[in-house]
């Protein structure tokens, strides 16, 4: 199924809502967004107004209360679980501020495991991984595991995770959030190089520096965009 739009994602008018003993709390309010393929969107906005709850929605990791989501197309909201899991595995990379690589692996077996679980043969995993952290800078680390790598260099093995799979949407929850300025700098133009190729990116920050990197900035603020 093919979206006319071109939107590799959208989102009409999504809520989030999770029934608390406190009682709910309103994460989104009513959201529409749509992201096209090589665009970089930039979202900010206040701690708890719902940023990380957008993009989880986007990437179908979890699904809206109300409203619909549209991954290339196929609406994503009603799947079930292992629907959504298969969507997710191919169409759909995720960065977090904290890099989640996994410690005894080295930085081409972390690049693999997500293309394992997808089933990708061997050979082609490998070749992926090696491409994928060429892509990102670390052709020269391949064999480094996570703690001989310094932080901007596990963020980039993240990243090359998260691409190896040749998804269709990057989604990056501050990833610069536990960088350094000129590291972040340098993942932010890493994010925007790979808009540049054809991916939609959506970008989690607090930077307005990197925000200033994309090529559309939109701001939350109590579960609505402002
Ligand atoms: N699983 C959950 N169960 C209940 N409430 C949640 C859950 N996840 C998030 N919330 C609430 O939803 C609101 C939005 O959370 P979210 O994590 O999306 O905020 P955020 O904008 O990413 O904040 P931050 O900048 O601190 O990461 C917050 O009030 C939070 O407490
Ligand atoms: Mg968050």
């Amino acid at each position: 199924m093919t979206d006319p739009d071109l939107a590799v994602v959208r989102a009409e008018n999504i809520t989030k809502t999770y029934p608390m003993p406190g009682g709910p709390v309103h994460a989104l309010r009513g959201i529409t967004i749509a992201v096209e393929r090589g665009t970089l969107l930039a979202v900010a906005g206040p701690s708890g107004c719902g940023k990380s709850t957008l993009l989880y929605l986007l990437g179908g990791v979890d699904r809206p209360t109300a409203g619909s989501v549209f991954l290339l197309g196929a609406r994503t909201d009603r799947l079930g679980d292992a629907a959504l899991a298969r969507i997710r595995l191919h169409h759909v990379g995720l960065v977090f501020q904290r890099f989640f690589l996994l410690p005894t692996l080295t930085a081409e077996e972390n690049v693999a495991v997500p293309m394992m679980e997808a089933g990708v043969p061997p050979p082609e995993r490998r070749r992926r991984a090696r491409a994928a952290l060429e892509r990102v800078g670390l052709a020269d680390r391949a064999h480094h595991r996570p703690g001989q790598l310094s932080g901007g260099e596990m963020q980039r093995v993240a990243i090359a995770r998260a691409v190896a799979t040749q998804p269709a949407l990057l989604l990056a929850d501050e990833p610069t959030g536990e960088l350094d300025e000129t590291t972040g700098r340098q993942i932010g133009r890493l994010l925007q190089d790979l808009s540049r190729d054809g991916l939609a990116v959506v970008l989690v920050t607090h930077n307005p520096e990197l925000a200033s990197l994309a090529d559309r900035q939109v701001r939350m603020r109590d579960g609505m965009i402002v």
